[in-house]
């Protein structure tokens, strides 16, 4: 067998799939290749703030525990994301008009009543998710700036979530994911720096999550090197949410293809997924390598890039691209 999961169980790592629920229920040939080529999955979006408690205090928990059903039934682990985010919160919340200390215990009650309903069934939670701005200053948000008003500091308001997230699910390891760590430079810098403050404090912090969403038109030149530089602070380092997008080619009705504008960008996509790969597998300590989405058709990217796509490994038919076997080779 030379399914990517066969493999990677060889090299001893999971690889991963973040997964549209939607499919996986109704698109038999996405569902087959989510549950034959990966070893563990991730939820697009169903674990996210805005679709678990979509009005306070009224849960939403059925497109998750779908998923998890369909990974336990698979051999799949799976990776929570995420607890802490800015995005796709839900409307009570970012339009409620609440006080600083109102904010910060919904978050404690977010984080504990989300991690103890999993507990158990998470391997890695992506605790917290993007919590630096790429000039390597602490993003502000409704929580951090609620932190802030009660005169609490980042590493302050950082700690109590994973504190929070570790008391309800003590066998989760406990990761901060972000973009934009893959090179060296001041966001990862801050990052690296911050996670020594939180390990000095004693906060229970067991991984960092690189995202990986990656563009042809810039490098990656130190990928190993970073993952390196955290795991040596006792950590697990995992790529997270890999893509490689590029330009594509644009139908006459505005729509995208899935075939990138210059050929040799394409040439570039395929070698560049084997590097992203062979990084994690140079460094111990990363066991986890998961791509963001299954085909070109469902991708986060092209709604989000303008003008460009491909960024993924099966094509808009859910055929596998020549990315796959990039993959199959470094494993
Ligand atoms: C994206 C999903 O793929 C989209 O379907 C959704 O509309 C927006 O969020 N970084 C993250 C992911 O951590 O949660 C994001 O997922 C992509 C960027």
């Amino acid at each position: 067998e030379n399914s990517l999961r066969a493999l990677a169980d060889e090299a001893g790592i999971k690889v991963g799939v973040a997964v549209n629920t939607d499919l996986l229920a109704g698109n038999g040939k996405y569902r087959n290749i989510v549950n034959t080529q990966f070893s563990s999955v991730t939820a697009e979006n169903v674990m996210k703030w805005e679709t678990l408690e979509p009005a306070q205090r009224v849960y939403n928990w059925a497109p998750a525990e779908a998923l998890i059903a369909n990974a336990e039934a698979n051999g799949q682990v799976v990776r929570g994301h995420t607890l802490v985010w800015h995005n796709q919160l839900p409307t009570w919340l970012t339009s409620g008009n609440f006080s600083p200390a109102e904010l910060r215990s919904l978050l404690e009650n977010h984080v504990k009543t989300v991690a103890a309903h999993f507990a158990g069934r998470i391997q890695q939670w992506d605790v917290v998710n993007e919590i630096f701005n790429d000039d390597g200053t602490f993003r502000q948000t409704i929580f951090s700036q609620a932190y802030a008003a009660l005169g609490l500091s980042a590493e302050q308001y950082i700690g109590d979530v994973f504190r929070w997230a570790h008391e309800a699910d003590p066998s989760a390891l406990l990761f901060y994911n972000d973009y934009n760590l893959e090179f060296t430079g001041p966001k990862s810098n801050a990052a690296y720096a911050f996670v020594q403050k939180l390990l000095a404090a004693g906060v229970p912090i067991q991984g960092v999550g690189f995202q990986g969403h990656l563009d042809t038109q810039y490098g990656f030149p130190d990928l190993q090197n970073n993952l390196q530089r955290f795991a040596d602070l006792g950590l697990q380092v995992a790529l997270t949410e890999v893509d490689i997008r590029t330009f594509v080619t644009q139908k006459n009705n505005g729509t995208y293809t899935d075939t990138p504008a210059d050929p040799a960008e394409g040439a570039q996509q395929v070698d560049w997924w084997a590097g992203t790969l062979e990084a994690c597998l140079a460094v111990e300590a990363c066991t986890s390598y998961t791509v963001w989405g299954v085909s070109d058709a469902n991708s986060w990217i092209p709604g989000f890039f303008t003008g460009q796509g491909a960024g993924l490994l099966f094509d808009m038919h859910n055929n596998p691209k020549p990315q796959c076997d990039a993959l199959r080779e470094v494993l």
